[in-house]
C-alpha cells in the first residue's frame, strides 16, 4: 500500500512484472495534479509517450488537450492522467489482458492517493477494464455509471476522433456533459 507519491512513481518505473518492461524506454506513471478531482485513463503508452515518459503527447493528445481546454480543464493544473498500461505496446498492439492485469495494480494506487470523484475513460479498452467488460462504446459514450463512490465516463479515444473526424462533435459533447456535472457537484468553479 503505497501513502506518497514517490514511493509509488519509484516502484513503478522498476516495475518488471509483464514483458512489456523488455521493450520500454520509459515507464509512463503518469501527469497532472494528485490532488485532482477529475483522472482522465487511457490505454497505453503509444511511441511519442514512450519516448517522452508522459501519457497522451502525441497527436491524440494534443487533441485531448484542446477538448479539456475547451472545458477549463488542464492536464497541470486540475486533472491527472494516466493508462491502464504503463509500459508501450510493441507496435502499439492492443495491451494483453493479463498485462492489463498485471499493471492495474499501479493505477488502483493512483486511485487510492488522488481519491477522484470523476474517472473518465477514454476508449474502449479502459472502459472495459475500468467501467464494466461489456462496455458498448459507440453506444454508451458520455453516459455516467457509478462504481466505489466514484462517477465514471467513457468516451470516446481521441485517436478514433482523428480517425474519423465527423465523431468530434458528439465527442465534445461528452466533455459538455462533463463539465455540467463537475459545475453540479461544485468541483470547479466556472463562474
Ligand atoms: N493513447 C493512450 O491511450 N494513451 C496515451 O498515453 C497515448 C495514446
Amino acid at each position: 500500500m503505497y501513502t506518497n507519491w514517490d514511493d509509488l512513481k519509484a516502484a513503478c518505473e522498476s516495475c518488471r512484472k509483464c514483458e512489456l518492461c523488455k521493450t520500454r524506454t520509459n515507464v509512463v506513471v503518469g501527469v497532472g495534479n494528485p490532488l485532482a478531482e477529475v483522472m482522465f485513463i487511457g490505454e497505453g503508452p503509444g511511441e511519442n509517450e514512450d519516448l517522452q515518459g508522459e501519457p497522451f503527447v502525441g497527436r491524440a493528445g494534443k487533441l485531448l488537450d484542446k477538448m479539456l481546454d475547451a472545458v477549463e480543464l488542464d492536464r497541470h493544473t486540475n486533472v491527472y492522467i494516466a493508462n491502464i498500461v504503463k509500459c508501450r505496446p510493441p507496435q502499439n498492439r492492443d495491451p494483453k489482458p493479463e498485462e492489463q492485469e498485471q499493471c492495474i495494480e499501479w493505477l488502483r494506487a493512483q486511485v487510492r492517493l488522488i481519491r477522484p470523484k470523476v474517472i473518465v475513460c477514454l476508449g474502449r479498452i479502459a472502459a472495459a477494464k475500468i467501467i464494466k467488460p461489456d462496455i458498448k462504446i459507440t453506444k454508451e459514450h458520455g453516459m455516467w455509471f457509478e462504481k466505489g463512490g466514484i462517477l465514471m465516463m467513457p468516451m470516446l479515444h481521441p485517436a478514433a476522433l482523428l480517425r474519423d473526424p465527423r465523431k468530434k462533435p458528439e465527442a465534445f459533447q461528452d466533455f459538455l456533459t462533463l463539465r455540467e456535472k463537475l459545475r453540479e457537484i461544485g468541483e470547479l468553479d466556472y463562474s
